[in-house]
């Protein structure tokens, strides 16, 4: 855990808490954290998630890595410590869209199986699902829609993960997602499926 600079400062108990929250809408706040190399398919899944989500009355959030850096962690490069910290500030935001009793849905490559054991430890047990996006680094790197895969075996970009920085794949994820393997539906469903026999949201209404 971090060291705290603020000194004096007091914790303010709600008076709406999680748990009323999620009575009323029938549904829990938790977190999956998708993680995998880049371009295997994070971003694309958390939204198809999200647009299944949104279609049955749940609210949910995406943080996705390109977008939060282009704002809150725009102070943040690639170094080692520099993901570290981006992925403390994600567990941080997508902790309290959970307490807020929102579906939070992150997508970031988040390479260190420490940095994702750290945003796990922010939550109750059954509250925060790794969902591991399992491709190849060949599909990855085939795939490439922004050219980074390219540009970094020319050795234009430092420390690109898959490349020339690492990726701890995930000890005991939750969820495993082969992006390689099954269509974008076939995945998100898989996801959709999981929350349903956790009890996180109502399974759908037979027609
Ligand atoms: S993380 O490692 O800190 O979790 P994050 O998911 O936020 O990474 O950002 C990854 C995105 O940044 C990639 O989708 C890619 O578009 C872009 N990017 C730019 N440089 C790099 C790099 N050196 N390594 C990985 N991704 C990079």
């Amino acid at each position: 855990m971090t060291e705290s600079n603020s000194k004096n400062i007091t914790w303010h108990k709600p008076l709406v808490t999680q748990a009323d929250r999620e009575r009323r809408n029938g549904y829990n706040g938790v977190v999956l954290w998708l993680t995998g190399l880049p371009s295997s398919g994070k971003s694309t899944l958390a939204h198809e998630v999200e647009r299944v989500l949104f279609a049955r009355g749940c609210n949910s959030y995406v943080l996705d890595g390109d977008n939060i850096r282009h704002r809150l962690n725009k102070n943040l490069g690639f170094s080692p410590e520099d993901r570290k910290e981006n992925i403390r500030r994600v567990g941080e935001a997508a902790n309290l869209f959970a307490d807020a009793g929102v579906i939070a849905l992150t997508a970031f490559i988040s390479p260190y199986q420490e940095d994702r054991d750290q945003a796990r430890a922010l939550h109750e047990p059954g509250r925060f699902f790794e969902v591991f996006c399992k491709c190849t680094l060949d599909v990855c790197e085939q795939r490439d829609p922004k050219g980074l895969y390219r540009r970094a075996r020319k050795g234009e970009l430092k420390e690109f993960t898959g490349v020339s920085a690492p990726y701890e794949e995930p000890k005991s994820p939750e969820i495993i997602v082969e992006t390689d393997r099954h269509s974008l539906e076939e995945c998100a469903e898989q996801i959709i499926r999981y929350l349903e026999e956790q009890g996180i949201i109502q399974p759908a209404p037979t027609p």
